[in-house]
C-alpha cells in the first residue's frame, strides 16, 4: 500500500543531501536553526526567477561581495549594477532590483519587511518571491510553489489534470504538505528534490525519500507527469 508523504522524511533527506549553494547557510548553522539574511534570500530568488542555479551562483557571489547589504546595493550607481547584471538577461529584473533596494533602504531603514503584505508592496516582489522570503528567511509556514514543486506534487499525488489548469490543485497539495516548523528548509528541500531526483526526464525514484508515497510511481506514470495542455 502507498505511504502518506511526510515532510519529515523529505527534511531528513535534505539534511543529508541539500545542495551547497552560496545563498544558503552552512549545514551546521542550519542544524542550529540559523536562517539566512533576507537580503541574500531576496537577491538569490530574484536572480533565480528566469535563470538556472548554475548560472546564478557566480553572479550572486559577485553581487554580495560588491554589495554586502541592501543599503550598499541601494547606494550603487545604476550603470554599475546594470553592468554587473549583464548576462543574466531580463533586464527589467535588475531595474526592479535597484528600485526595491532603494525603497528598503530609504523607507524601511535598510530592513526588509517581515510580513507578506509588506513584502508584496515592494517593487518586483510578487506572490512567489514574498512566499520564498517569508519561508526561507523568516521560517514562516508559507507555501512556495515553483515549477519543481509542481512536478513533485503532480507525481506524488498522481495529478493528471494538465498544466496550467492544475495549478490550484497542485498549490493545494503543496499547502497540505508544508510543515509548521522548518518551512524554509522544507521549501528548498522540495526544490532540491525536483532538481536532483524528481527530474523532468528519468527521475531517480530509487533514491527518493518519497518513493513509497508516490502515487505516480505506483502507477508507473511518473516520467509522464505533469501533463501539459498543448500550446
Ligand atoms: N530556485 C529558486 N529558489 C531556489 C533556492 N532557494 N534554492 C534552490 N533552487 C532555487
Amino acid at each position: 500500500a502507498l505511504d502518506v508523504p511526510k515532510a519529515a522524511d523529505l527534511l531528513a533527506w535534505y539534511d543529508r543531501h541539500a545542495r551547497d549553494l552560496p545563498w544558503r547557510v552552512s549545514p551546521g548553522d542550519r542544524a542550529a536553526g540559523v536562517v539566512p539574511d533576507p537580503y541574500r534570500v531576496w537577491l538569490s530568488e530574484v536572480m533565480l526567477q528566469q535563470t538556472t542555479v548554475a548560472a546564478v551562483k557566480s553572479y550572486f557571489e559577485r553581487f554580495t561581495t560588491l554589495w554586502p547589504t541592501v543599503g550598499d546595493l541601494a547606494a550603487a550607481p545604476d550603470a554599475q549594477v546594470m553592468g554587473e547584471w549583464a548576462g543574466l538577461g531580463y533586464y527589467a529584473r535588475a531595474r526592479n532590483l535597484l528600485k526595491c533596494a532603494r525603497v528598503v533602504a530609504k523607507e524601511h531603514g535598510g530592513t526588509f519587511p517581515t510580513t507578506r503584505e509588506g513584502l508584496l508592496a515592494l517593487p518586483g516582489i510578487g506572490p512567489y518571491t514574498a512566499a520564498a522570503i517569508s519561508a526561507i528567511a523568516y521560517d514562516a509556514p508559507e507555501v512556495v510553489v515553483d515549477g519543481n514543486v509542481e512536478r513533485v506534487m503532480a507525481r506524488v499525488h498522481d495529478i493528471r489534470t494538465p498544466l496550467p489548469a492544475a495549478k490550484p490543485e497542485l498549490t493545494e497539495a503543496a499547502a497540505h504538505l508544508t510543515p509548521d516548523a522548518r518551512a524554509g528548509d522544507y521549501a528548498q528541500a522540495v526544490m532540491d528534490l525536483g532538481a536532483t531526483v524528481c527530474t523532468p526526464k528519468s527521475p531517480a525514484c530509487g533514491v527518493c525519500p518519497w518513493m513509497g508515497a508516490c502515487a505516480a510511481r505506483a502507477a508507473g506514470v511518473q516520467a509522464e507527469l505533469p501533463l501539459k495542455t498543448p500550446k
